[in-house]
């Protein structure tokens, strides 16, 4: 097509060494209500203390710009995170350690943004909680809504939500709070150095 990759003389390895850390992507992925947006803030403020540099990109938000466009059947969802994985490998070309809260509820479009990033660089946070237990917090009313017939297609309803199979890091939302939560991310990336 006549487009030719120009290769930078500053890359992401000089700026990851100015920022000192390890750029990747935290994928949140888990059911409305089962915590991702909560605790990804709780991990993005930890990471702000601790002097790291990221970037947050949380569905809802992303919904009223960069996907303002795409609604929520299997082909918009599977767009939707298309377009957030490739933000998120730019974010991470640009030296930022990032977090997606997005249900993304399909295994194959979560394995299509992991196959983007370089080894290392995808780190899969399965934000579980039983479907019971989300629909009891229904923090913004849309299982109720969606029982009563009134939101087609939502997830866990009548609409599929694949779990991962072997996430990076699994988190019981039922059994322990955000913070608990939001700690267990910050220690996996500081044993595995992502965090200096
Ligand atoms: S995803 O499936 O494409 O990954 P995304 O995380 O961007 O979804 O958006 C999910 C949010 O949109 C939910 O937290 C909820 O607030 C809202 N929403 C509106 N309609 C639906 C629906 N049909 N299914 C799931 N979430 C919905």
């Amino acid at each position: 097509m006549n487009v030719v990759w120009h290769t930078h003389a500053i890359t992401k390895q000089t700026r990851a060494e100015r920022l000192g850390q390890t750029p990747c992507v935290l994928w949140f992925t888990g059911l409305s209500g089962a915590g991702k947006s909560t605790i990804a803030g709780k991990v993005e403020q930890r990471l702000f203390e601790a002097g790291a540099l990221s970037y947050l990109l949380d569905g809802d938000n992303v919904r009223h710009g960069l996907c303002g466009d795409l609604g929520f059947s299997d082909a918009d969802r599977e767009e939707n995170i298309r377009r957030v994985g490739e933000v998120g490998r730019l974010m991470v070309d640009a030296g930022l350690i990032v977090l997606t809260a997005f249900i993304s509820p399909f295994r194959s479009d979560r394995e299509g943004v992991r196959a983007l990033l370089e080894g290392g660089e995808f780190l899969e946070v399965f934000v579980d909680a039983p479907l019971d237990v989300c629909e009891g917090r229904d923090p913004k009313g849309l299982y109720r809504k969606a029982r009563a017939g009134e939101i087609p297609h939502f997830t866990g309803i009548d609409s599929d939500y694949q779990a991962p199979e072997s996430p990076e890091i699994h988190l019981d939302t039922a059994r322990h709070t955000a913070d608990e939560c939001a700690d267990r991310v910050v220690a996996h990336l500081r044993e595995r150095a992502y965090l200096r």
